[in-house]
């Protein structure tokens, strides 16, 4: 059986198929579907946008679609920069990527003290039937804000996440440890058992 991910990126379905390890099905990208219109992420949470691209996907393809949605949350800015995380410094008019939201949140946060710095990434998952039925996953994974940027691997905000079990921002840590203990990884764990359950009775 195969369960389409709403995602362009190759890595993010090598992730997931191995976070979701679901025997008998085969997770496809959008690489496999080039005509598949793009979604505008124009939702208020994570679970309308995860909806909003799993939907159309298994409008598209026919087929079940899996979509996530993530962000971070900064206690001390009221849970900003949140489900505009990827867009944080475009929406302010400073820049654009992951260097200028990652300058950005480092500089709303100078008058912040350590203690004061906790902060979570947060990820939906929904999947998604052409017949309008989905399920829904949510994992999350706590740190805090570092003062600086430490580390070379990861994206986003990762240099700048500092996970206290690891002593190491995420950035730090080697790539397979961070999956182990992401966002993502908790919401893969949140949804796995009942979407096998799903695929075994709908497919
Ligand atoms: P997406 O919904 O997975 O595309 O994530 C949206 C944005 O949240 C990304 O562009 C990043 O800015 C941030 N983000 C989500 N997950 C991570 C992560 O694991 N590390 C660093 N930043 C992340």
């Amino acid at each position: 059986m195969r369960l389409v991910v709403a995602t362009g990126n190759p890595g993010k379905v090598r992730e997931l198929s191995s976070l979701l390890d679901l025997e008998g099905v085969e997770l496809v990208g959008l690489t496999s579907f080039p005509d598949m219109p793009a979604v505008d992420e124009t939702g208020e949470t994570y679970l309308d946008n995860a909806r909003l691209k799993a939907r159309a996907a298994a409008a598209h393809t026919g087929l079940p679609a899996l979509a996530d949605d993530s962000g971070l949350e900064v206690d001390a800015l009221a849970g900003l920069p949140g489900v505009r995380s990827a867009r944080f410094a475009e929406d302010n008019g400073v820049g654009k990527g992951d260097a200028d939201n990652t300058a950005l949140l480092l500089s709303r946060l100078t008058e912040t003290p350590d203690a004061e710095r906790s902060a979570r990434f947060r990820c939906t998952i929904v999947v998604a039937t052409p017949d309008g039925r989905e399920l829904v996953g949510e994992g999350t994974c706590e740190g805090s804000i570092a003062q600086r940027g430490h580390g070379e691997g990861g994206f986003g905000y990762d240099p700048v996440f500092y996970y206290p079990p690891e002593d190491a921002t995420f950035a730090e840590l080697p790539s397979a440890r961070k999956q182990q203990v992401s966002h993502r990884a908790a919401a893969c764990a949140d949804i796995r058992d009942t979407l096998e359950s799903f695929l075994a009775a709908n497919g």
